[in-house]
């Protein structure tokens, strides 16, 4: 089994402990005030539970293993886990009920919720495109859980009436508890006795903080639900405000909303360099070769090139976009790049801005001759349609160029071809050039 398969495994087995954990956190309080009845389905439901657990101790000592850690670090991990959570395992999964007829012990078993905490917490970190919607739902699952548990305080404190079911007196006392969270508070169930008006002031005060937190967050994360598309909407907002008081012509205002729409249609508005900047040195190169993965592979000498040059290339190539009609370079201007074209279609054009050399598309490159021979560009090159390039910068290439032979022949070699292509008069023609 693979790494990636065995992880994958791991979060379905966690995933299952989960629901299982809080389903015990809905049972046992409700076998605590409705008394553990032998033969109930919910008994043999704690058994399930216990016979699960345990087996989720032996998962939790076998997981260096199944993750395939350092043979040297498979003690130190698994006495790590004995010592931390092995024991709040350990404590959830004991049935302390059957172990000491006593039932309240049970509670001890809520531990397990603790690893519900902590996945929880986990699975935050990889949601952040859908954080907002994830906290909301986390939200719901703790409100419900302690809904449950007051409503069950709520019936522990009222003798049960024999002649209504127990579903009935169950979901009566959790319409009062959220009626009474939410500090709706109806009135049509009010407590009777002192111990009851106790709980139900404690249950006030708590409304009120549930209450706090809702008004407080609910509307932050609503706001929130798509940070991207806020981010997106509110530049375009500054860059209306922006174009209108500097009064940019009508059809340039039109290029620069294409350019921000392609961006975001194509990469959610996200500057690719700012995100891997912020990396460090080996997740970046892990990630930039991710990224660049379908490009390099377009690109047909970087198919049988060493991992040395693709890597550095994959770090050093800056995304940039054109838009339709832009001059990417111009004829006999100072070459400071040369570029690779991940998507798109541009055409050289000679220096007369008439005859046009031909015209470049995915994996193909330009601006090399300029950097090569440290000279004018010998051609101009213009976007036909939306053109994602990769960039890269005279000294990258000055360095690609002297330690890798393979980037240093390719790109001679094609510069010499189009040179030939150019007339011998061009005024920029490397060999004319003084
Ligand atoms: P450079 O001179 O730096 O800038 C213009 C680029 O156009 C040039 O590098 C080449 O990459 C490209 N170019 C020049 N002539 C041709 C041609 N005949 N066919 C294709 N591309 C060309």
């Amino acid at each position: 089994m693979s790494a990636t398969e065995s992880v994958m495994l791991l979060r379905l087995w966690n995933l299952l402990v989960a629901v299982s954990a809080t389903s015990m956190a809905i049972t046992i309080p409700l076998q605590l005030v409705l008394g553990y009845t032998p033969g109930s389905p919910l008994l043999a439901f704690d058994w399930m539970i216990t016979i699960l657990f345990a087996v989720d101790i032996l998962v939790h000592i076998a997981r260096p293993l199944v993750l395939q850690e350092q043979p040297s670090q498979l003690r130190t991990l698994t006495l790590n886990y004995l010592k931390g959570w092995g024991l709040v395992d350990a404590i959830a999964t004991l049935p302390w009920y059957w172990l000491f007829g006593v039932p309240l012990l049970d509670l001890l078993r809520f531990a397990k919720l603790l690893r519900v905490a902590q996945l929880l917490h986990q699975r935050r970190r990889g949601a952040v495109q859908y954080n907002p919607i994830f906290r909301l739902s986390r939200f719901v699952f703790w409100f419900g859980l302690s809904a449950h548990w007051l409503a069950c305080g709520w019936l522990a404190l009222h003798t049960l009436a024999t002649d209504k079911p127990e579903m009935t007196q169950y979901l009566h006392a959790l319409y009062w508890c959220v009626t009474t969270l939410t500090t709706v508070g109806y009135g049509d169930v009010t407590p009777t006795t002192d111990a009851q008006k106790v709980y139900t002031m404690v249950v006030m005060v708590l409304g009120v903080g549930v209450y706090g937190y809702v008004i407080g967050n609910v509307a932050n994360l609503l706001a929130n639900i798509d940070l991207a598309k806020a981010h997106y909407l509110s530049t375009m907002e500054r860059l209306t405000t922006f174009m209108k008081y500097r009064h940019i012509p009508p059809p340039l205002q039109q290029r620069v909303y294409d350019y921000y729409t392609y961006l975001w249609e194509n990469r959610l508005g996200y500057d690719e360099s700012a995100v891997l900047s912020e990396l460090p040195p080996t997740l970046r190169t892990e990630v930039s070769l991710l990224l660049k993965r379908d490009f390099i592979e377009k690109v047909p000498f970087l198919k049988g090139a060493s991992y040395e040059l693709i890597r550095e290339l994959a770090l050093e190539l800056r995304p940039v976009v054109y838009t339709p009609g832009d001059f990417i370079v111009h004829a006999g201007e100072i070459g400071r790049h040369m570029y690779f074209i991940s998507h798109g279609t541009v055409e050289v054009i000679a220096a007369d801005a008439k005859t046009v050399y031909g015209t470049l598309r995915d994996g193909d490159f330009f601006g090399e001759i300029a950097l090569l021979y440290s000279q004018p560009r010998t051609a101009s090159v213009r976007a036909l349609d939306y053109c994602d390039l990769y960039t890269l910068d005279k000294d990258t290439f000055t360095h690609a160029i002297s330690r890798y032979p393979e980037f240093a022949t390719h790109m001679q070699n094609m510069a010499q071809k189009r040179r030939e292509e150019q007339p011998p008069d061009s005024p920029n023609r490397p060999d004319t050039v003084q």
